[in-house]
């Protein structure tokens, strides 16, 4: 293998560049040339086939810091499906005028499906990211517990997952943590923290919500920043055990925060927010509004009368929401990102190096080893129609009465943060947030470098 090409595909993390890094790294040692592919599938789909050599002379280019958030290549949330016979044969046939011998997609679900449509004619292989912490299963057979039917409404289908295993060893887990879920969770839990001071200052309700689609992983480890009560999507909501909670925390500390994940449940199954009809190219739904609905919620079953003893308002003023946002998914990666992403870049490397096809790297934890790499056939986290779902939040980790993670949840959170910060993590803050040159000096964008050198196919050929 002289030649492999790399992308980044679906919404970035903060460690996509350390990803990258690891597997250029580990080219230079094999002595094999890495081109990056910009914008993700985007490059691919474009006949020019942008692209940027990212290892010259087996030495990695300065502009791949695996310190730097986002990702020097681009991505973007264009796939490719199994229907696309001709643009995956022009595909190949770009890929091999460049002499790629080989594909490597840092991504997730979304890009798993699309790679399944090109491995079919040239090897490729998956190195895991997103911060919504859903890339693989909480136990092997869990595929086996989707099943489908026809919606009401639509034709489509849906999913519904019965979980056979009421309780899971941590050393099962494929693919514990995915790369950018530490570094969410470090500004979830900062934003968590912050965000407590002003509503108990204010005698406020503070209904913080974060990303995750339809996965609570993120809201889960949000408990690190301790708010006082979490809702995650898996979980339906049972207003009765949310204001009896919500009631006894006012009445005793004057102000509550609770974090929600973005696509929250009601009783019936229904969302909270809403989901936009509009789909990217993965099947994915922006969801949106699910902290306002629930606001709206304790607004009309807390009431003013409520609220004015002690806050001296409203409760429509009480009660506020704030949403994460991108800030979650951006900035610069926390350690434990930085180093297992490097890691997993590397191994995905090897994967390709070693000849697999269709296969992804991944993390796994067992007590006795620690964190250690592994590898896993993409195709063994489809279910029986051949969907791979978001990895859940497994009932086990968290306890629905208490709002909280349970025992089991915060055994598994334990060990991907106990030293998920490094000392440089803070040092770098103390000496690049304030300093002078900041006031003076304009950003530097790498998207700057990287068009310099930017390549294109010939056309005339
Ligand atoms: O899948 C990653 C994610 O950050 C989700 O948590 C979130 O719902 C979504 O992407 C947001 O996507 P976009 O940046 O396209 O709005």
């Amino acid at each position: 293998m002289h030649r492999i090409a790399i992308l980044t595909a679906g919404g970035d993390t903060p460690a996509l560049n350390a990803t990258i890094f690891g597997a250029v790294e580990r080219a230079n040692e094999r002595r094999v040339e890495v081109f990056g592919i910009l914008d993700g599938f985007v490059g691919l789909l474009d006949p020019r086939l942008p692209h940027v050599p990212l290892n010259p002379l087996f030495s990695t280019i300065p502009e791949l810091d695996p310190h730097h958030g986002g990702t020097l290549l681009g991505g973007s949330r264009a796939y490719i499906g199994p229907d696309d016979v001709q643009i995956i044969e022009r595909i190949v046939e770009r890929l091999g005028r460049l002499k790629i011998e080989g594909l490597l997609c840092v991504g997730g679900d979304g890009t798993t499906n699309a790679v399944q449509c090109l491995a079919e004619r040239f090897p490729c292989v998956l190195a895991p990211k997103t911060i919504d912490n859903d890339l693989g299963l909480n136990y092997l057979e869990e595929p086996n517990d989707w099943s489908s039917r026809p919606a009401q409404a639509s034709r489509a289908l849906e999913y519904h997952k019965a979980w056979s295993r009421p309780e899971i060893g941590l050393d099962e887990i494929i693919n514990y943590a995915t790369p950018g879920f530490a570094t969410a969770v470090f500004v979830v839990a900062q934003g968590v923290q912050r965000i407590r001071t002003t509503a108990e200052g204010h005698r406020r309700i503070a209904i913080i919500e974060v990303m995750g689609r339809q996965t609570g992983h993120l809201a889960l480890a949000s408990a690190y920043g301790q708010p006082d009560l979490i809702l995650i999507p898996e979980v339906p909501l049972s207003l009765p055990v949310l204001l009896e909670r919500v009631r006894a925390l006012y009445e005793l500390q004057k102000h509550v925060v609770i974090v929600v994940g973005e696509a929250i449940v009601d009783a019936e199954g229904k969302r909270l927010g809403s989901a936009s009809s509009s789909v990217d190219p993965a099947g994915n739904v922006a969801f949106s509004g699910a902290a306002e609905s629930l606001r709206q919620l304790l607004v009309q079953s807390l009431g003013d009368d409520y609220f004015r003893p002690v806050a001296h308002t409203r409760a429509e003023s009480a009660i506020f929401t704030r949403k994460v946002g991108h800030t979650q998914r951006g900035g610069r990666p926390i350690l434990f990102d930085r180093f297992y992403a490097t890691q997993l870049g590397g191994c995905a490397f090897d994967l390709l190096w070693e000849g697999h096809n269709l296969a992804m790297s991944t993390l796994q934890w067992t007590p006795a080893e620690g964190f250690h790499l592994g590898s896993f056939p993409t195709n063994q986290l489809r279910d029986r129609c051949g969907v791979i779902h978001p990895r859940l939040v497994h009932p086990s980790f968290y306890d629905p009465l208490k709002l909280w993670p349970s025992k089991a949840g915060i055994e598994y959170l334990l060990p991907i943060f106990s030293n998920a910060v490094g000392p440089e993590d803070l040092e770098h803050l103390r000496g690049s947030l304030f300093r002078p040159g900041n006031l003076t000096i304009p950003y530097h964008s790498i998207n700057v470098d990287i068009a310099k050198q930017t390549r294109w196919l010939d056309q005339s050929q």
